[in-house]
């Protein structure tokens, strides 16, 4: 596993860019796995202004996203398919029928989880962006006695319900329930790029660097047993945890 220590959020969106535009420089049809939240958005906006400058070229790459709020339609601004529309796709050149979301308002939600496995078998993805929640949830993989490997729904924690409050204006209408890529699905990924920052992220990333533990109750230490992880993270988190 490579750690990558950043001095800020800042520096840590910056090298998290550099990574995939490496990538998608060498393969124009690179598949990239993508993530939402607080945590990518600065890597989002480099990766915006890399295309801006002519530095990458979207045009071959298809993407993959984590996961959906089940409940909300992509004209939902707490959606994850507006989050990734907004703040990203519609800056750069991806064609976005090439952007896979699960859709939180199928009228089928099992149908809608075996269609994204199927779409998912087909490809392997180069790159999963991912970040971690408080709990060590992954996608929206939330800590229990065991993990679901294909694309499932998954009802959230409090831990999580509580911290996407901020995306909401009542914590009530934070869905209760999400579409989420499964644990095989993350870990098929070529390589793994796990960004973290600030304090909340701690207990996550102790757990996953230093417990020597691989557990179900913290997703996020399963990434040990892949063989391409980057784990990037910023000096609030590195002062805190022995790397
Ligand atoms: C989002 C996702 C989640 C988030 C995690 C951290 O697509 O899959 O696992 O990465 O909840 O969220 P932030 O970055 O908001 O702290």
């Amino acid at each position: 596993m490579e750690i990558i220590v950043c001095k800020n959020y800042e520096e840590m969106s910056k090298k998290g860019a550099e990574i995939i535009i490496e990538k998608v420089n060498e393969k124009r049809n690179a598949v990239l796995g993508f993530a939402t939240g607080a945590t990518p958005l600065g890597l989002y906006k480099e990766l915006i202004k890399a295309y801006e400058e002519g530095r990458v070229d979207f045009s071959q790459t298809e993407s993959f996203n984590l996961d959906e709020y089940i409940g909300l339609d992509g004209s939902h601004e707490a959606s994850y398919r507006y989050y990734m529309d907004n703040n990203f796709f519609d800056k750069i050149n991806i064609n976005k029928k090439n952007t896979h979301i699960p859709d939180g308002k199928s009228l089928n939600v099992d149908i809608e989880c075996r269609n994204y496995d199927e779409l998912l078998s087909k490809k392997t993805i180069d790159i999963q962006v991912l970040g971690v929640g408080k709990n060590g949830h992954i996608g929206f993989n939330e800590p229990g006695e065991y993990l679901i490997s294909n694309t499932n729904v998954e009802e959230l924690s409090e831990s999580t319900i509580n911290a996407n409050a901020r995306f909401f204006d009542n914590i009530e209408d934070v869905p209760n329930f999400a579409i989420t890529m499964g644990i095989a699905s993350i870990m098929k990924a070529e390589k793994i790029l796990l960004m973290a920052n600030g304090s909340d992220k701690i207990y996550a990333i102790d757990y996953l660097l230093n417990s020597k533990k691989i557990s179900t109750k913290v997703p996020v230490s399963l990434l040990n047993v892949h063989k391409n992880v980057t784990v990037i993270i910023d000096e609030i988190i590195a002062d805190k945890v022995k790397i």
